[in-house]
């Protein structure tokens, strides 16, 4: 199969919000060609090692959302739920998802780091889709998903290119130190890995309906849920969207 590369993009935060190297334009450009586009650098890394931090004190201390019911249920309670693989689903997968439906009510430790890149995204969101879209019932929320060492997966899916168009994906972890792989893509120019250029604090942009999956994580170990070690990734996505998501292949 063929492959290709992501275009790796120079950014940082410039009064809050992210500065690209390439302009905006330019992202949208690459973006509606099929491109993978990686902003290198666009979050410190210190802030993302204690999110991920503040996310795994809040699991302990808040009880698991229950198995068996649809979190679509309660869309302003904020929830997390260790998905082990052993409930069926639409899209076959084993990660500890966060769903971040009502940042205030978080408590201060978790609220102020994940609200503060909640903005930062939805902002870079917008700009890169052209969109207006607000963090809200209606709008955005922010997710969380820790795919554990030991088999940590996502299987391939796409979703509805409208009214989303861009995916963002801001990694938490740190390439060959937390995790050994990573997304996966079918582009108009093969296949891209973004295993190698997906380091913490860089945020992967991709068209909406590009086919993608996250690869087994380290499978060959026991499956590690309470070390903060695996792949992390920070996504937004819209609400009615992600319920028109679907498996490119429900069979795998
Ligand atoms: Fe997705």
């Amino acid at each position: 199969m063929t492959t290709a590369e992501p275009l790796l993009v120079p950014a940082c935060q410039s009064a809050g919000l992210i500065a690209a190297d390439l302009d905006d334009a330019a992202l949208i450009d690459a973006l509606g060609k099929g491109r993978i586009v990686i902003l290198k650098g666009a979050f410190p890394e210190d802030k993302m090692i204690a999110l991920r931090e503040a996310a795994m004190r809040w699991a302990l201390e808040e009880p698991e959302f229950p198995d068996g019911r649809s979190p679509d249920e309660t869309p302003t309670r904020n929830y997390h739920r260790i998905d082990d693989g052993t409930h069926p689903s639409a899209f076959p997968h084993i990660f500890h998802q966060y769903g971040l439906n009502a940042l205030d009510d978080l408590p201060v430790y978790f609220r102020d780091p994940a609200g503060a890149v909640t903005a930062v995204m939805t902002d870079l969101q917008n700009r890169v889709a052209q969109t207006n879209w607000d963090v809200s019932l209606e709008g955005l929320r922010s997710k969380i998903l820790h795919y554990p060492r030991g088999g940590g997966f996502l299987t391939k899916h796409v979703h509805e290119l409208e009214p989303q168009r861009v995916g963002l994906i801001l990694s938490l972890s740190r390439v060959g130190i937390d995790a050994s792989d990573g997304t996966t893509f079918e582009t108009p120019a093969g296949t891209v890995d973004t295993s190698e250029h997906h380091d913490i604090g860089d945020v992967v942009l991709f068209r909406y309906d590009l086919p993608h999956a996250v690869e087994a994580v380290d499978p060959g170990v026991p499956v590690e849920w309470e070390a903060d070690t695996g792949k992390w990734s920070f996504v937004l996505e819209l609400r009615e969207n992600f319920r028109r998501s679907r498996a490119t292949n429900p069979a795998e």
